[in-house]
């Protein structure tokens, strides 16, 4: 039988049946290559061939017809998880890891993805589960070496070095782990399968063959990927509808906290955001996040103290401004861990109805500690902190004086410079409470003893004091 082909594009998926150097997808060059098609039957198997439908050579049409059920009728078993004993982790999971499903955990080289996952598998094997770690990256001495570093339960998970997918599917049926991880899915290799090891072929050929193994014998898998330099799952890419749950893991590696966050979820919410920091014996949940942002909080001008919502969990962050005169054309707007577009926004809200010009400016925003927030709360605050630095002002307590607790705030800003209502107010006024920061400047309608303003103009006049008054006017 002649072999057909078609050309898969790396980087977002697409098939097409002749080889064009530039993608019709995505526009990238040079992502084609070329893949076996899967036989047909190849692909029922894939699909996960349910019960008998379809199986044994029955036609369509042959047999009783299958009967839809309403959806009260269908028995749902709850599904029993595993505790991972990492806190974070089950909650980004939604509640632990759950049999038979497959997790894929991105993150760039270094972040800490071999940590985590020998951490979890030390943790089950220590609570008598039985785990599998396959690295197809290092080797089982290098395994060791790390494992050493960190508690000891790692050091009794079973490791398999190796990249042959048969050898590794093999083990698995044999060893029957109850929990497996295989870093990673870029190393394993196909030999049945055109193209290199982290070809997508390859890696789509080599998910396909774990999954189906796992699904059958209810092992929990987590496959480790690999990011590209622009942060996409490289390769996985076109895993990712294929897995149960997207877990990514990202930070800065010069900087102690990582940050754990779920793009899809079968089993839980893709909201939950888990906080941890790289020490000396592995990863370390940070659970006491806002107790440390707040206490490490200047205060100098371009200081703000933000109540975020990470997920449904609140978080008390530092955002800090520099605005500096510019001897560029084009001033520089720099920011990490918020969306660019929305200082943007924010830089001409401020401008047009707080009466702060940027303009001329180069203008740096940074949520400290390494944490991204992407919600509309976020706002308020980055504006503060940007007025403030711009002034040269600190935005600090009632009581004025660089000792003061800080002064929380959050809101979104409608483009007519109006403070706008943000989801859990409540909780976001506990947390600014519970760790000593008062006057809290929040939306009209926030309750519970916050500073409510209706529009940023509002805001500005209450966290910023007028220049010539100082702290004594703010008092009054
Ligand atoms: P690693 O898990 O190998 O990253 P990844 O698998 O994502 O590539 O670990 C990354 C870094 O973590 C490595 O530079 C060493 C550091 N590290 C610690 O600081 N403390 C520890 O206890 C361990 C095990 C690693
Ligand atoms: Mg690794």
């Amino acid at each position: 039988m002649a072999q057909a082909t078609v050309h898969v594009c790396s980087q977002c998926g697409l098939q097409s049946t002749q080889w064009h150097g530039q993608c019709s997808g995505c526009r990238a060059w040079n992502t084609l290559v070329q893949e076996r098609v899967p036989s047909t039957r190849g692909q029922g198997r894939a699909r996960g061939g349910r019960g008998s439908l379809g199986r044994g050579g029955r036609g369509p049409l042959s047999g009783p017809r299958p009967l839809p059920r309403p959806l009260r009728e269908v028995g749902a078993a709850p599904v029993a998880r595993m505790s991972t004993g990492i806190g974070e982790l089950d909650r980004v999971l939604g509640g632990g890891l759950v049999p038979g499903s497959l997790v894929l955990l991105g993150g760039s080289p270094g972040i800490g993805k071999s940590t985590l996952t020998n951490m979890v598998l030390g943790h089950l094997q220590q609570a008598g589960r039985r785990t599998l770690y396959v690295s197809g990256e290092e080797s089982a001495e290098q395994v060791r070496l790390r494992a050493e570093r960190l508690a000891p339960g790692a050091l009794s998970v079973p490791i398999l070095a190796e990249t042959d997918l048969e050898a590794v599917l093999e083990t698995i049926a044999a060893e029957a782990p109850q929990a497996c991880v295989i870093d990673s899915v870029q190393t394993l290799n196909a030999a049945d399968c055109a193209g290199g090891p982290g070809s997508v072929g390859q890696v789509r050929e080599v998910a396909g063959r774990i999954m189906e193994l796992a699904k059958a014998r209810g092992v929990a898998v987590i496959l480790v990927g690999h990011v590209t330099k622009d942060g996409a799952l490289a390769g996985p890419r076109v895993l990712e509808h294929l897995v149960d749950c997207v877990l990514q893991f990202e930070g800065e590696r010069e900087r102690p906290y990582r940050e754990l966050r779920a793009l899809k979820n079968r089993f839980g919410s893709t909201n939950e955001a888990g906080l941890f920091e790289m020490r000396q014996g592995g990863l370390v949940e940070v659970l006491d996040a806002s107790a440390r942002f707040v206490a490490e909080a200047t205060r100098a001008p371009g200081s703000v103290v933000l109540a975020a919502m990470e997920g449904s969990r609140p978080l008390l962050v530092e955002v800090q401004a520099l605005v500096a005169p510019s001897e560029l054309e084009q001033p520089r707007r720099v920011v990490s861990g918020l969306d660019r577009n929305r200082l943007a926004l924010v830089l001409a809200i401020l401008g047009r109805h707080g009466r702060v010009g940027t303009a001329g400016a180069d203008v740096f925003v940074n949520v400290v500690g390494g944490v991204r927030l992407d919600e509309p709360g976020c706002d308020l605050a980055v504006a503060l902190a940007v007025a403030s630095a711009s002034r040269g002002v600190p935005t600090t307590s009632f009581a004025g004086g660089a000792g003061g607790a800080p002064r929380a705030c959050f809101g979104e800003l409608g483009l007519t410079g109006e403070l706008r209502w943000v989801g859990h107010p409540e909780r976001r006024l506990e947390e600014a409470a519970k760790h000593g920061c008062e006057g809290v400047i929040a939306p009209v309608d926030s309750g519970g003893g916050a500073c409510e303003v209706g529009t940023l103009r509002e805001a500005l006049e209450l966290a910023l004091p007028a220049r010539a008054a100082g702290p004594a006017r703010a008092a009054a």
